[in-house]
C-alpha cells in the first residue's frame, strides 16, 4: 500500500502530465521528475518499454549466423542473435536452469552455453546440453528452452516486442514508410556502430537531436549555418514523429569538407536530394536521414539520470563500394562526433537542473515541434500505465 506522500505525490504527477497537449505552442513540457526520480523511471519502463516495439538496432548489425548481441531493454537482459536460416532471433538473457545470463557483450557463436552448469541451448532457443540431469523426474527438455521474444524489422532497423501479443509492426509504424522509402534503407550499410554511456535521461538524449532551436547556440560555429529554418513537423499516423528540413549542402558535413560530400542515393529526387528527414520512432530510436547519409541514434536508461547510448552511421550500399567511400567517410564521422561532443556539456547542465525538486514544466519553442509530440505521446502513455497500476 502506497504511504500518503507517496499518493500526493503520484496524484500531482498525473495532473502535471495531464497537462501535456498536442499543440506545443500551448503545451508544457513532460514535468521534470520523469527525468530524475528513480519511481517514476520503474512506471516509465512497463508503461514505456516493456509495450509495443523496441528498435533493437539496424539489421545488418547482426550479418552472420550466430551473430549476437547482448542487450538490456527496459531492464530486460535480452540476447539477439541470428540462426541458421537467417532469421534474426530474440531470447531472454536468463537460463532456464537457475536463471543465470547467459550470454554478455557481443560476438559469434554457434550455439548458447551458460558458463555456470554449462546448460546449452542452439540459436532458435532449444535446450540442446544439460548435464547431469538423468535423476530429474519427469524433466523434459522441451519445455525448457529460452523465452522469446517477437521480433520483426522495417526499413533496415530491427524491432523486439516484449508483450505477449504486440500489435503488428506494421500497424505501430503507421504511414512511417511514406515518408522514408524513397531512401530505400533497407539497402543501407552500417560502416560504424559505437557504444557509450552518458549521464543524462534517455528522453534528453534524444530530445536534443530532434530540435533546432539550440543550433545557433550550442553548435554555432560547426553545423548552425547548414540548417535553414525547417519544414513544419508532418503529420502522421505512427508511433513516431518526423520532420524534413532543406540544407545548405551536406548536412553530415562541416563547411570546409563540403567537397568531400558523397553523392545522394539513388531513388531520391526533388528535395529530399539536398536536406535531412529527422525522426524519432518512440520511445527510443531516432536518427537523421540525408540525401548520403543515415545516423541514428538509440538511447536505453540505465536509470533516471544515465543512459546508454548506441550510435550507427549508414551508407547506401552503392556509396560504400565507390573507391572514394574509405577517404570521404573520415569527414562525416568528425562532423557527427564534433556535433555530439557539442551537446554533451549541455545535456549534462541540464541534468543537474532537472534533478532539482524545484525544477518546473517548461514551454516549448516553435522550434521543437517533435520535442514536443513525444512529450504528448509519453504523457499519454505514462497516464494509461498510471491507470493500470
Ligand atoms: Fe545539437
Amino acid at each position: 500500500m502506497q504511504s500518503q506522500p507517496e499518493l500526493i505525490r503520484w496524484s500531482e504527477l498525473t495532473e502535471q502530465l495531464a497537462k501535456v497537449l498536442p499543440d506545443p505552442n500551448s503545451s508544457p513540457g513532460i514535468p521534470p521528475a520523469c527525468y530524475a526520480d528513480t519511481e517514476i523511471l520503474k512506471q516509465e519502463i512497463n508503461a514505456i518499454f516493456h509495450r509495443g516495439w523496441v528498435c533493437l538496432g539496424r539489421s545488418d548489425r547482426w550479418v552472420n549466423t550466430g551473430d549476437y548481441s547482448a542487450m538490456d531493454i527496459g531492464g530486460i537482459p535480452v540476447i539477439v542473435v541470428r540462426n541458421k536460416v537467417g532469421e534474426l532471433k530474440a531470447f531472454a538473457n536468463s537460463c532456464r536452469h537457475r536463471s543465470s545470463r547467459i550470454l554478455s557483450g557481443d560476438g559469434n557463436c554457434n550455439k548458447l552455453k551458460c558458463p555456470f552448469h554449462w546448460w546449452t541451448y542452439d540459436l532458435d532457443g532449444k535446450l540442446k546440453v544439460y548435464p547431469r540431469m538423468e535423476k530429474a523426474v519427469d524433466f523434459n527438455p522441451d519445455e525448457f528452452g529460452l523465452v522469446e521474444f517477437p521480433v520483426a524489422s522495417q526499413d533496415g532497423f530491427s524491432f523486439i516486442s516484449l508483450e505477449n501479443r504486440p500489435p503488428p509492426l506494421n500497424d505501430w509504424l503507421g504511414d512511417f514508410e511514406s515518408f522514408h522509402g524513397p531512401w530505400g534503407l533497407d539497402q543501407w550499410v552500417s560502416t560504424r556502430v559505437r557504444e557509450f554511456e552518458v549521464d543524462c535521461n534517455w528522453k534528453t538524449f534524444i530530445e536534443v537531436f530532434n530540435e533546432y532551436y539550440h543550433l545557433p547556440m550550442v553548435h554555432p560555429d560547426s553545423i548552425d549555418w547548414l540548417y535553414p529554418e525547417p519544414d513544419a513537423v508532418d503529420e502522421v499516423s505512427g508511433q513516431f514523429t518526423t520532420q524534413f528540413g532543406a540544407t545548405e549542402g551536406a548536412a553530415a558535413l562541416m563547411a570546409d569538407s563540403q567537397d568531400q560530400a558523397l553523392p545522394a542515393a539513388n531513388g531520391l529526387s526533388g528535395r529530399d536530394c539536398c536536406g535531412t528527414r529527422y525522426t524519432w520512432v518512440y520511445p527510443n530510436l531516432t536518427f537523421a536521414a540525408s540525401q548520403d547519409s543515415l545516423w541514428m541514434y538509440q538511447a536505453f536508461p540505465l536509470s533516471a539520470d544515465r543512459c546508454r547510448v548506441l550510435q550507427t552511421i549508414c551508407f547506401p550500399a552503392e556509396t560504400v563500394a565507390l573507391s572514394a567511400f574509405e577517404n570521404r567517410v573520415i569527414h562525416y564521422y568528425d562532423r557527427i562526433d564534433t556535433a555530439l561532443n557539442e551537446d554533451l556539456p549541455f545535456l549534462l547542465q541540464q541534468q543537474i537542473g532537472l534533478k532539482s525538486k524545484f525544477a518546473k514544466q517548461g514551454r516549448f519553442s516553435a522550434l521543437e515541434p517533435s520535442v514536443a509530440k513525444f512529450a504528448y505521446w509519453y504523457s499519454q502513455r505514462m497516464l494509461e500505465g498510471l491507470e493500470r497500476t
